[in-house]
């Protein structure tokens, strides 16, 4: 497979089939996740691979805390508070028209939150992993995490599997902190679902727009 059909066959898929997954297939796209470049080297990543019952142990304690009510205060804010233009919206078109295939209302809020709660189950998928950093880290090696994790959703789709990145786990820093035995200085910056795609899902024909090349690039001296 080329880099580029790798990167534009890749998109968030948020129902897996029940299909498992290979460790071999997993250790593979790891191993060669790590040749990720980071600034002055510092791989400042560690991956905590979740499948069979710990993975089902994490599901479990989440539905349960969410039945109870229960929330805990977030790991970090996924967008900025007072998301300003043309990002609102951009953020605002994919989630209509994420609800809007799967049939949920603008108003229907518990539908939505039915949706949210999917994430916690990694979309059905059989394998989740968590991208796990050390708390000192600055904003470089948050992007070197960035590109690791891409590397694994490129070479997840070689494999032909497929995955979704997850900020959504950041609202469940406690119970990341008990089931990933994280020590006081590593943060779960990040899930991950990965697996194979349901395709007769319709959540997953969704297609993301991406803006057009003159509107966020700027060529100069050419
Ligand atoms: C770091 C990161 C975190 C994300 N977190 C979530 C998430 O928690 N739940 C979810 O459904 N999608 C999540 N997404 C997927 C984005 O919504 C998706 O990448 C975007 O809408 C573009 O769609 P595409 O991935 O299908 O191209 C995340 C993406 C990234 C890069």
């Amino acid at each position: 497979m080329k880099v580029t059909e790798a990167i534009k066959s890749r998109k968030s898929v948020r129902q897996f089939s029940d299909r498992p997954v290979s460790e071999q297939d997993l250790r593979d796209i790891l191993e060669t996740a790590k040749w990720a470049p980071s600034g002055g080297n510092l791989q400042p990543w560690k991956v905590q691979v979740l499948a069979g019952a710990p993975l089902q142990a994490l599901v479990d304690d989440v539905r349960q805390k969410l039945m109870s009510n229960v929330q805990e205060e977030p790991e970090y804010h996924v967008y900025p508070p007072e998301l300003t233009e043309p990002y609102r919206t951009r953020r605002r078109v994919v989630g209509q028209q994420l609800y809007e295939l799967i049939g949920v209302p603008r108003e229907d809020t518990p539908g939505k939150l039915r949706q949210l709660a999917k994430n916690f189950e990694f979309f059905g998928a059989p394998v989740g992993l968590f991208f796990v950093i050390d708390r000192q880290m600055e904003i470089g090696q948050f992007a070197d995490m960035g590109m690791f994790m891409q590397n694994i959703m490129l070479l997840a789709r070689e494999k032909g599997l497929h995955t979704c990145p997850q900020e959504a786990w950041a609202r469940w820093p406690q119970t990341l902190i008990k089931h990933l035995d994280l020590p006081d200085n590593e943060m779960a910056f990040c899930g991950m679902a990965l697996g194979y795609e349901d395709e007769s899902a319709i959540i997953n024909t969704l297609q993301s727009e991406r803006e057009d090349f003159g509107t966020f690039i700027t060529m100069n001296g050419f």
